[in-house]
């Protein structure tokens, strides 16, 4: 195995590119570990888990010092912004997320102006402790979820397929939409803000959900306020490095990458290598983007999927990830055989 010199990954988020590129999975903290599922249960709910420093720092390391992964990202959840705006958030076992849907003004108006010290404190203390027990390969992501992804599930009150009640809302009434994700917008910096102040070495701004806008709703409800996170973010924690990741956007991810001056976005495992590699990598380091589905199925398909990922982008600026989040039921042999391939 190659030898690591120093945080690799913000070396490639400066714009270098890594013999063997740093590596680091969505969701690499979760149920398909038995590690984590025993911490889990010994939490609680999902929410108490995340605000325990201790076991959510644990739980950040776990898979770090089971695959040696090069990155640890912060355990704890996009949600947690909307519950620190004041908003009933829950995590009902098998569910997924459940809130109070947010479908008018009155709605808006019940917010608190800003995020609530006493809820995000907990998750400032969680990065200070990853932060202190990390080695000095291993880099400390923080995140958040961007305004329009966390919007469709406080209107919704929880995941759709195509999250239809935020889109009608925003075409409805795109002034209330629009004040809604100021709000977000704001929340934002300061939480990341205060998790890069923490000690988080860089951050990601998951947008799961910015491949189901047309053109021009794209551009205001994800593109303008990603802007306003990274200049704001910037104007506080002057170099602040962050990845974005737009998923689904396909060939509108050039436009997104010019006007969000982000330093690295994420593909998501349908975007194109050779578009990624001849339009993207051109421009900023990239990051991705195996199908979760192709390492959970594991055996030649899955060689075949992280070889045509490092033949595409290995040769460039580039963080070996997956295309989204880590499925539940994936093999831990799986992880292993991919890393030890991307490794050689
Ligand atoms: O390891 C990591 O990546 C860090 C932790 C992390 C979680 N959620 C933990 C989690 C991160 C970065 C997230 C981001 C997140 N949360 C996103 C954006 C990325 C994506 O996956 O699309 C979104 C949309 C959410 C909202 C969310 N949280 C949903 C829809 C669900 C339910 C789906 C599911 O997998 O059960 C969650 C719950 C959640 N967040 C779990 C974990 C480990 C599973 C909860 C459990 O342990 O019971």
């Amino acid at each position: 195995m190659a030898v690591r010199v120093g945080k690799t990954l913000l070396d490639v988020l400066s714009g270098n590119r890594q013999a063997v590129p740093p590596v680091w999975l969505m969701r690499q903290a979760g149920r398909y570990l038995p590690e984590y599922r025993a911490v889990r249960e010994k939490a609680g709910g999902f929410l108490d888990l995340c605000f325990n420093p201790e076991l959510a720092a644990d739980v950040t390391l776990q898979p770090v010092r089971r695959f040696g992964f090069d990155a640890a990202i912060l355990f704890s959840d996009i949600l947690v912004v909307p519950l620190a705006l004041g908003r009933k958030v829950e995590f009902l076992v098998g569910e997924g997320p459940k809130l109070e849907p947010l479908t008018d003004a009155s709605g808006l108006a019940s917010l608190r102006d800003t995020i609530d010290p006493a809820i995000v404190g907990n998750v400032y203390e969680t990065v200070k402790r990853v932060k202190s027990l990390l080695d000095d390969k291993t880099t400390l992501i923080g995140f958040c979820g961007a305004p329009w992804t966390v919007a469709t599930y406080m209107v919704a009150g929880e995941g759709t397929p195509d999250q239809a009640p935020a889109r009608m809302f925003a075409y409805r009434d795109p002034d209330t939409f629009a004040r809604l994700i100021d709000k977000l917008t704001l929340a934002s910096i300061d939480y990341l803000v205060g998790q890069l102040q923490a000690g988080a070495e860089c951050v990601q701004i998951f947008d799961t959900w910015a491949g189901v806008l047309p053109q021009t709703e794209f551009e205001r409800w994800s593109v303008a306020p990603t802007r306003k996170i990274v200049d704001g973010v910037r104007a506080r924690v002057s170099g602040a490095k962050i990845i974005a990741f737009p998923r689904g956007v396909g060939s509108k991810l050039w436009r997104y990458v010019k006007d969000t001056g982000v330093d690295a976005v994420g593909l998501d495992w349908m975007q194109g290598l050779n578009y990624a590699r001849d339009h993207i990598q051109t421009l900023k380091p990239v990051q991705g983007n195996v199908d979760p589905l192709a390492l959970l199925a594991g055996g030649a398909a899955l060689d075949r999927e992280v070889d045509a990922v490092m033949q595409a982008l290995a040769g460039g600026p580039f963080i070996f990830n997956l295309g989204h989040g880590i499925l539940p039921q994936t093999p831990i042999a799986h992880v292993e055989q991919m890393l030890k391939r991307v490794r050689g």
